[in-house]
């Protein structure tokens, strides 16, 4: 009898044990979203958008740059940084001053000729759900299109980037060369919030309500097929959009593919106790491990995430205040990204990106005044009634192609990819670059790309 007990409730136990467990890692279904939600200002009733689609230049007032001179030469009192220290405390004060005279007295001189240069890609606006979206529209040339294939694609920045970063990749994906067997019609917007796009005016825009503006902007313009690129935010975002309309989407490319699921980090544990199993090669392990040094770097470094997720209007009150200490923010983060070893040099950006190109991303959030509803993202993705919490739960069979650069955040293995991403086509490693691939190493990241798209298309 007491046998009968024992087995009856250590039955009960497992059941109880492999429900509590599931709850945590089962698939979850796809969550139902409208797909014409107003963004904009007020509640006008049966709104419709106007659907023309309009060309835009980026041109300021010769005003607005001299009074920005003008704020770079104040007498700025900063504190030293302690002895011996570089960027570990933050950004570095000695560094910043040469920064910023270089940015006044050299950089913004030439505004016109940075200004010429952001205008030479097409810029339109179009306006989508109540807000004015932004978007860069490339195509190849007639003669390109004779020879390769053309497909169009969607290309999604993030924080605190820009379109800016795309500049590079997006003059190869248009273009033919011997390596490719596709050109591109490249459709890059700034992201809603973000640079030359408007901002939500409620609380709730996060990364799926970003996709519904996004895939309605490609439909739009006339594709209802496309390929998504992205790293950082573009990443979470591709993610989303190639989850709630697999229909819309040909392949789903990253360059930071990160998963955020309990069933994850259990397979990521597992892993690291046996990483032959489950990376390709040796010297791509430290992408992923140790496991310690890997989640110390994320804590170490992810202090303005917490900032923006909870109270990001307060750190955007500072940051507009001060052109010195938007650049110290949003800098530090490219600083950063240079990745280890170089991340500790003064002259780190300029040799890993050019100068120039980071001051140019650094001019749009200036210059649009758009740092504060660009970080409320962060809070919107990380409200306890955001949908996008769980989305990495959610399976796609879109074709994925995954490129981890060395210094990126640590990225997913293949077998907890594969979880959200049972079609994953392309995995790839490589043993440089960091967080802004399209930057640093447009080269590569179009190569990678290439490859992908045959294997996704193919298909
Ligand atoms: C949006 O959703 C409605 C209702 O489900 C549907 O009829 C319509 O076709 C959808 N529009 C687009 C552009 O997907
Ligand atoms: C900066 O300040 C110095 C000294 O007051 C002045 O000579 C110079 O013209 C100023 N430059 C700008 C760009 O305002």
């Amino acid at each position: 009898m007491k046998a009968i007990i024992f087995i009856v409730i250590l039955a009960i136990s497992w059941f109880w044990l492999y429900r509590g467990v599931n709850e945590f890692i089962k698939p979850l279904p796809k969550p139902e979203i409208s797909n014409n939600t107003y963004w904009g200002p007020g509640k006008p009733v049966n709104y419709e958008a106007p659907t023309d689609i309009v060309p835009f230049k980026i041109k300021y007032d010769q005003t607005i740059i001299d009074d920005l001179r003008t704020q770079l030469n104040r007498t700025w009192k900063f504190t030293a940084p302690l002895e011996n220290i570089k960027f570990e405390y933050g950004f570095n004060s000695e560094a910043l001053k040469h920064i910023v005279d270089y940015w006044r007295d050299y950089y913004l001189l030439k505004w016109g000729a940075h200004e010429d240069y952001l205008n030479s890609l097409p810029h339109f606006k179009t306006e989508i759900q109540g807000l004015k979206i932004h978007f860069i529209h490339a195509k190849p040339s007639e003669e390109a299109r004779k020879e390769k294939k053309v497909v169009p694609m969607l290309l999604l920045h993030g924080w605190p980037g820009s379109v800016r970063e795309f500049y590079e990749f997006i003059k190869l994906l248009v273009e033919v060369s011997d390596v490719n067997d596709y050109v591109f019609e490249v459709i890059a917007p700034s992201l809603v919030g973000y640079g030359f796009s408007d901002a939500a005016t409620r609380p709730g825009f996060d990364s799926l309500e970003m996709a519904v503006v996004m895939r309605n902007l490609m439909l739009r313009v006339g594709y209802d097929k496309f390929l998504v690129q992205g790293g950082d935010w573009g990443s979470i975002i591709g993610s989303a959009i190639s989850t709630l309309f697999p229909e819309n989407v040909l392949g789903f490319h990253s360059n930071m593919c990160v998963l955020n699921t309990p069933l994850a980090t259990i397979k990521s544990y597992i892993a690291s106790w046996m990483p032959e199993r489950f990376i390709p090669a040796r010297f791509f392990y430290n992408h992923h491990f140790p496991l310690k040094d890997k989640y110390k770097f994320l804590i170490v470094e992810s202090g303005y995430f917490h900032i923006q997720a909870t109270k990001p209007d307060t750190i955007g009150i500072a940051l507009e205040a001060s052109p010195i200490a938007l650049a110290a923010y949003i800098l530090e983060k490219f600083q950063l990204a240079t990745g280890a070893g170089r991340n500790q040099e003064f002259n780190a950006m300029d040799r890993t990106y050019k100068l120039d190109a980071i001051l140019d991303n650094l001019m749009i959030y200036y210059l649009t005044g758009t740092v504060t509803t660009a970080g409320r993202f962060y809070a919107e993705n990380l409200a306890s009634d955001s949908k996008a919490l769980k989305m990495d739960r959610v399976p796609t069979t879109v074709p994925m192609g995954c490129a981890r650069f060395q210094f990126d955040l640590p990225p997913a293995i293949d077998w907890a990819l594969k979880d959200k991403f049972p079609n994953l086509v392309h995995s790839t490693y490589f043993n440089q670059g960091g967080h802004f691939a399209a930057l640093e190493l447009p080269g590569m990241l179009y190569i990678n790309f290439q490859e992908f798209v045959k294997k996704a298309i193919a298909e």
